[in-house]
């Protein structure tokens, strides 16, 4: 197989920034993990509170393909680039889940979809320029926080949603190992300061994406 010029990564890279950003344009590799196919019914408020929840996850999940996008335009080297292959990968079932969940609900990703992925692509190409522990060690962190507000979000879910219990579950383990293949790939533990400044730019974003 020949390899890659660089105007072929170029368009790769465009090719993957519209699938992150476009709703729809993935074709999931997984179905839904879920036990079976009935629409839970729930309330106008809960299921307005159900789709904020989700838009929320589904913004983490546009963060999360920036940050993988961004740190394998600057990684320093291969071995980390394929480390997060596969999680990323993953990420885009994670997207595909969230979006289908968004349309059963009769709802819609954030409008700020573009900005989020932009933003999250421009970290992960900083991170990944610093060095791989810091980049691996971003990667852990930001996992570690996903998994957080999964587990919250989880329980502010209508006891009938059983669906979307489902995918957020799923989506924690994934989380969980990805976070996992990170320190293993030799990811640092953050500073203090650089763990809270994530945490407050999360928060930002939540705020957000549940509303717009
Ligand atoms: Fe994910
Ligand atoms: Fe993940």
């Amino acid at each position: 197989m020949r390899s890659l010029s660089k105007i072929d990564n170029l368009l790769l890279g465009v090719d993957k920034a519209l699938r992150a950003v476009v709703p729809h344009s993935n074709p999931s590799t997984r179905p839904l993990p879920v036990n079976d196919d009935t629409i839970p019914e729930l309330s106008i408020t809960e299921s307005r509170h159900v789709a904020g929840l989700m838009r929320i996850n589904h913004t983490g999940e546009v963060c999360a393909q920036g940050l993988y996008h961004g740190q394998a335009f600057s990684a320093k080297d291969d071995g980390v680039r394929q480390a997060m292959q596969q999680s990323a990968e993953e990420e885009v079932d994670h997207l595909v889940w969230c979006e289908t969940r968004l349309q059963e609900l009769g709802s819609h990703p954030s409008i700020f979809t573009p900005l989020w992925y932009g933003m999250s692509f421009g970290l992960g190409a900083v991170a990944g320029a610093i060095s791989n522990e810091f980049s691996l060690g971003f990667v852990a962190e930001t996992e570690a926080q996903v998994s957080e507000h999964l587990q919250d979000h989880i329980e502010q879910l209508p006891v009938q949603d059983q669906r979307s219990r489902a995918i957020l579950a799923q989506m924690d383990i994934e989380e969980l190992h990805h976070r996992e293949l990170a320190i293993n790939s030799g990811g640092a533990a953050l500073s203090p300061p650089v763990r809270r400044t994530m945490r407050w730019m999360a928060n930002r974003m939540k705020a957000t994406a549940y509303h717009l």
